[in-house]
């Protein structure tokens, strides 16, 4: 079977090891070859393609980002569409499409599966966001990255005796802030799925404070204050129509500075967060989703994705995947509640 692989939508750590993962199994078990399409849906409308064989994946598995590249392509705009997808793949002798990537890229892999392509899907979102998978990969790296940031503004903060207010990725979920807030022991941790009233913040960060502590505040990129009818966007819609978020953490710090009086800074994490190496945990679920991606593919099984449930590798279909955003459990959110201010 020969395969063309894309990866499409924000890079997360752990590509490069999905990518080796599936082409390595194929050649040494002689099931299949592989194709790269270049930045995602991009390369496969396009017919930009590269060479995936043993040698181009050597080693990858510990380098970020994706060797393949990426983007937010939308295959069924411009010169896109079902028949385009169609005419690429004949021409190349390429049976089957494995497309990583997150919500937006699946939709478009579902909607193209649902029109005969054949197609398999592997999650990826360092915002762990997708509801079929318990965890996906880039996450744990991102979480990792955020905390040791936390840790070095808890050094200055103290230094200084301010607030540190840190903003963290994750779209319309919480999970990173909840588990860098929680690793790094943040006083206040905010998320979307929690609308919180500003009284209630400045009351958390002033116990802090009064306790002699500098208050460290996390907040989730989609966090909105409760008199809040969105979360903070200012940077209009991407590619898939989806408001791009960011900033809340900068128009809440003056406004706790001038509320407490404590001296308050603001700092975005940004895309460091989805920079650098894979932590080990990454590398192994994205070598295994890589894998199982393979095997779903010799399956026929399109129009799934594979995904880690406990510990096991399993495949669902797209719709499931698709259908439910994985939100912060309320019982989770009030389990880290409990040691705030
Ligand atoms: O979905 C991953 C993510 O990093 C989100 O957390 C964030 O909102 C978004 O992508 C940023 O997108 P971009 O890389 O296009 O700025």
């Amino acid at each position: 079977m020969r395969i063309g692989i894309l990866t499409s939508g924000g890079d997360a750590p752990g590509l490069n090891a999905v990518i080796r993962g599936a082409v390595l199994t194929g050649s040494q078990t002689g099931t299949a070859d592989f194709v790269g399409f270049r930045d995602g849906w991009r390369g496969l409308v396009e017919e930009d393609l590269l060479p995936l064989g043993r040698h181009e994946v050597k080693g990858i598995s510990k380098q970020g980002g994706t060797i393949i590249g990426t983007s937010r392509t939308n295959p069924f705009e411009g010169i896109g569409g079902v028949d385009r997808v169609n005419e690429v793949m004949k021409r190349n002798g390429i049976d089957a499409i494995m497309a990583i990537g997150g919500e937006g890229t699946l939709a478009a892999a579902k909607r193209l599966t649902d029109a005969g392509v054949p197609i398999v899907g592997v999650p990826k979102t360092v915002d762990n966001d997708l509801g079929a998978t318990d965890y996906s990969f880039g996450f744990d790296t991102a979480v990792g990255i955020a905390t040791d940031a936390m840790d070095r503004l808890r050094t200055t903060g103290d230094s200084h005796g301010r607030c540190m207010v840190a903003e963290v990725m994750g779209r319309h979920v919480g999970w990173i802030a909840l588990h860098s807030g929680m690793a790094a022991g943040a006083h206040v941790i905010l998320i979307p799925e929690r609308k919180t009233s500003f009284a209630q913040i400045t009351e958390w960060v002033t116990s802090a404070k009064d306790r002699g502590r500098a208050p460290l505040v996390v907040v989730a990129e989609g966090f909105a204050l409760d008199n809040m009818s969105d979360a903070h966007s200012e940077r209009g819609l991407d590619t898939f129509g989806r408001p791009r978020l960011g900033g809340i953490g900068e128009m809440i710090a003056p406004m706790i500075e001038d509320a407490t009086g404590i001296e308050t800074r603001a700092t975005t994490l940004g895309h460091i967060q989805r920079g650098g190496t894979p932590s080990a945990f990454d590398r192994v679920l994205a070598t295994r989703l890589g894998m199982a991606a393979l095997q779903c593919a010799l399956d026929e099984n399109w129009g799934h994705m594979v995904a880690l449930q406990r510990t096991n590798i399993v495949s669902v279909p797209f719709a499931e995947a698709l259908g439910k955003l994985n939100t912060v459990p309320d019982d989770r959110y009030d389990e880290a509640r409990v040691l705030f201010g």
